[in-house]
């Protein structure tokens, strides 16, 4: 069966592509090896999918080429996709720092795209396995995909496949492998938007503190993010570290202030002076707006001190303590992996594909959108925003 464009993967990117293609009258089908499509829609956001966000800029982005992403984002933004989900009357709600989220369920993002699927006439096959995808002879830019589900030959071909995180999801190596098979430069991969684990002895403080979460700073050396941040029972999570992971590579340190915003120096310094009589970690647990748990203040506290009426610490002590609470230091022995990671970071490097068309510039044809594509966002919605915008401006050239 001939078509005009066939998108590998049925994902945000890949549906809002054959969406867009569609509505441009291209005869589009959407090929999926899984047993339904937008699998990770329906998972995301904890069921309610952050499906964007308000303040979306290129900034949020990591990628080889930092320019890469600006195009797409501009000519496709929050705002476009918040007037599609409006023309569905989708009751959504923003939470903190712009991110919004569906008021009911994930599955009302997925069913407004396979909506927009319908009425643009998409044709989508699930369970469908791609065992090889061969272009036609000469390169003209015709490409015929040998399927579980029989032979189908296209003249624009979309790699949408996403990354690798969740691979119970569907998620597999193959947009990674085509871009190879084709000659493109992939850039090397890693789990991203994931938590850390520990296998020294911060692994056992970890079990200790698991399900203690704060707001805090957390940085490395290009990046640093104030959010939210939980002890777990294998490490550390909340957004504070999937934000780091995106900047973070094996070996790196990470560093954390547990009092973002605080001199705490000062503030101990001025009770010693004033001769407050109550001891340190009644006090400590009472410094932030939102009082820190007394168990993880105490067990910390405890990793640098003895804990005593705070009239009684000396300048050096002060130091320390300030020092492990507001600049804890430490290499995380890894992440979770693929297994929970949100995103991939890296991928097929940008710059052998158009920003403006997301044509491979060297092969006629066939297109890369989402995150197969070496462009990560932020947590946030940004990922999604990144789906849709590069989706629907591939949709207009495919
Ligand atoms: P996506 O992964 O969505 O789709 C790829 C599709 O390709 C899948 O349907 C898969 O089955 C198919 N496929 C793979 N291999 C194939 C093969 N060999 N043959 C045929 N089909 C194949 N982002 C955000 O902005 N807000 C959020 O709230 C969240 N939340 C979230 C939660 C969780 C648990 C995860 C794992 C991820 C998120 N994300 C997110 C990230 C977001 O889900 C992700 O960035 C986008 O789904 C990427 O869209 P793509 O279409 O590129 O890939």
């Amino acid at each position: 069966m001939k078509y005009d464009c066939i998108i590998i993967g049925g994902g945000a990117a890949g549906l809002m592509c054959a969406a867009t293609a569609g509505y441009r009258g291209r005869k589009t089908l959407v090929l999926d090896h899984a047993n339904k499509v937008g699998k990770k829609i329906l998972m995301s956001g904890g069921g309610r999918c952050n499906f964007t966000n308000y303040f979306v800029e290129p900034d949020n982005y990591i990628s080889k080429n930092e320019h890469f992403c600006k195009s797409a984002l501009s000519r496709y933004t929050q705002y476009d996709f918040i007037d599609l989900v409006g023309r569905y009357e989708l009751a959504f709600h923003e939470k903190a720092k712009g991110q919004l989220f569906c008021d009911n369920k994930a599955s009302d993002i997925l069913d407004i795209l396979l909506k927009e699927c319908e009425l643009a006439g998409v044709e989508i096959k699930t369970r469908c396995e791609i065992s090889s995808v061969i272009p036609s002879v000469g390169g003209s830019g015709s490409y015929t995909l040998e399927t579980s589900q029989g032979e189908f030959i296209c003249d624009s071909l979309v790699v949408a496949c996403g990354g690798l995180s969740i691979p119970t999801m569907g998620a597999t190596s193959f947009g990674f492998d085509l871009a190879k098979q084709f000659g493109l430069d992939v850039l090397s991969i890693q789990p991203s938007l994931v938590p850390y684990t520990f296998s020294d002895k911060w692994l056992d403080i970890s079990k200790q503190l698991s399900g203690v979460s704060m707001e805090v700073e957390i940085s490395t050396k290009s990046a640093n993010f104030h959010e939210s941040f939980l002890f777990t029972h294998r490490g550390i999570s909340g957004p504070a570290v999937l934000q780091i992971t995106n900047y973070w590579n094996a070996g790196d340190e990470v560093s954390v202030n547990f009092f973002p915003g605080v001199s705490l120096a000062e503030k101990i310094k001025a009770w010693r002076e004033e001769g407050v009589k109550s001891e340190l970690k009644t006090l400590l647990t009472k410094v932030s707006e939102k009082p820190l748990a007394k168990n993880f203040v105490n067990t910390w506290l405890d990793l640098c001190g003895e804990n005593k009426p705070v009239s009684r610490y000396s300048n050096d002590e002060i130091d320390r303590i300030v020092e492990h609470f507001q600049s804890w230091t430490f290499k995380p022995s890894g992440t979770e992996g693929y297994r929970t990671a949100e995103v991939t970071l890296g991928g097929v490097n940008t710059d052998g594909v158009s920003s403006k068309t997301f044509e491979a510039k060297e092969v006629k044809g066939l297109f890369f959108i989402g995150e197969v594509l070496d462009v990560t966002g932020w947590l946030g919605g940004f990922n999604f925003q990144w789906a849709w915008a590069s989706g629907w401006c591939a949709g207009q050239y495919v």
